[in-house]
């Protein structure tokens, strides 16, 4: 399919610099009646209309491409017209059934099981969030393991309620609402740019590897036999942090040995977004558990899921409940989403854009000194802004100031990362190339007016 056909034509378009005075009239109402907790529209000032393929409108009419993508939700775009007709002829069905089997939960179940590994063989649908599937997914190590202890890792994000939290590491997330869940612990992820262990690629020999091993193995070390090691193949909220190639495969190794489970989160870098259906694909392992969600709902449906090895189902009925256990129209629109994947090779769409555009961010990089690093995978990147490039001193507000003037200018992007310094890219994998590159063109231009207004 001509992925063209799906996003509005004439993007980007700004007509009034946002927020204009429809936005305003809807941002000021929800300022008044909701909670100060909201926290994307103080980033991207705005109120929208409607979405199409990778690209959304505002309510005064501006045009955005979205490399946003409601936070990796979004990979067969907005209103994919498949996914819509899916959802809406299960409208006329049933559309609440808790687990009670039905036609459109048996149809997910099946495109699950043709992209799912063999040794993943049995699947779980609990809350309808990302954080309650990381709920799920430690509750069943546990059970299994009889153990308690979790091992996670630095700048892990995996959702916002209690368990899921304390296996977050950002103080930012969950430092006022401590004590959590005890027995989380964390050990650095490969995050090469700013080893803590002072190596450069070039001098590394996998220390963070080698200190995972020694925490697991050292009695001393402070953390128990762990039931899990909860890891993210791909790092999202933390900063986009590709792993050393070693390292993921070297988690494997240790479960292994130490018979510890493997819990592999695919809640951001899940269903093509990295250039496999998921991101544990290119590491050459097979996690014991794994997460879904965000993109399972195809175009915003709220759902998630459990994946994990048959011979971890000793739970008995009832150990992980929910009104919502599973969603039917989020069924029958995933599976339709998950079949447009399979129908448009999006991974391989998404890996080859997505190499297009980090090697011109890499150019940006290059040009540039506050970009420290570009870096991601298919169509999972980052931009981590520094003040020097010799220090590497974080630069949140030059981040933060980069994604207004990209909003200004008609691109939607999010930030994260350690320091919230990283610009994060996760569009709809229905990006155009050139759509793809005009964004590019408009992020290389913001950069480059904050260096000229001397930041
Ligand atoms: C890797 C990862 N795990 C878990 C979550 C939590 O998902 P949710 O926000 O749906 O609870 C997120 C959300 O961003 C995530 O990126």
């Amino acid at each position: 399919m001509d992925f063209k056909e799906l996003s509005f034509p004439d993007a980007p378009l700004i007509k009034t610099i946002p927020p204009g005075p429809e936005s305003q009239a809807y941002l000021s109402y929800q300022s008044s009646h909701e909670s100060s907790a909201v926290s994307y529209p103080r980033g991207m000032p705005m109120a929208l209309r409607r979405g199409q393929g990778a690209t959304v409108e505002d309510v005064d009419g501006n045009i955005y491409i979205d490399f946003f993508g409601g936070a990796g939700v979004m990979n067969v775009g907005h209103g994919n017209p498949a996914v819509i007709e899916a959802a809406r002829q299960q409208l006329d069905e049933v559309t609440h059934s808790l687990d009670i089997p039905n036609p459109a939960r048996q149809a997910m179940v099946e495109v699950l099981s043709e992209v799912l590994p063999e040794e993943l063989g049995k699947v779980f649908f609990g809350g309808p969030t990302g954080s309650d599937a990381v709920e799920a997914a430690v509750k069943l190590a546990r059970y299994n393991s009889k153990r308690y202890p979790m091992i996670a890792f630095e700048g892990a994000y995996h959702g916002m309620t209690a368990g899921a939290l304390s296996l977050c590491s950002g103080s930012p997330f969950k430092g006022d609402f401590l004590p959590l869940i005890p027995e989380a612990h964390f050990v650095p992820y490969s995050y090469c740019y700013r080893c803590p262990f002072n190596r450069e690629p070039e001098t590394c020999d996998l220390e963070c590897g080698k200190f995972l091993e020694h925490v697991v193995e050292d009695s001393h070390s402070g953390v128990g036999e762990p039931a899990a090691i909860l890891v993210e193949a791909i790092q999202g909220e933390g900063g986009s942090i590709i792993p050393d190639e070693r390292f993921i495969p070297r988690i494997r190794q240790i479960c292994d040995k130490y018979d510890i489970l493997m819990i592999d989160d695919e809640i951001q870098a899940g269903f093509c977004r990295t250039g496999k259906m998921f991101a544990f694909e290119h590491t050459g392992t097979v996690p014991d558990i794994m997460t879904m969600s965000k993109a399972l709902g195809g175009v915003g449906f709220p759902i998630s899921a459990v994946a994990y090895k048959e011979r971890l189902d000793t739970w008995p009925p009832g150990k992980h409940i929910g009104t919502f256990r599973g969603h039917v129209i989020a069924y029958a629109g995933g599976a339709a989403a998950i079949r447009f994947m399979l129908e448009n090779d999006l991974a391989d769409y998404a890996l080859n854009l997505g190499e297009m555009i980090l090697s011109l961010l890499k150019g940006i990089e290059a040009g540039s000194e506050i970009v420290g690093e570009a870096r991601g995978r298919g169509l999972m990147l980052g931009v981590e802004f520094v003040q020097d490039k010799a220090t590497r001193e974080p630069a949140p507000e030059l981040a933060a100031r980069v994604r207004t003037l990209c909003h200004q200018r008609g691109v939607l992007i999010e930030i994260g990362g350690h320091y919230f310094n990283v610009a994060r890219f996760l569009p709809p994998l229905v990006l155009t190339e050139e759509l793809a590159r005009r964004g590019v063109e408009i992020f290389a231009d913001s950069v480059r007016d904050l260096e000229k207004s001397g930041r």
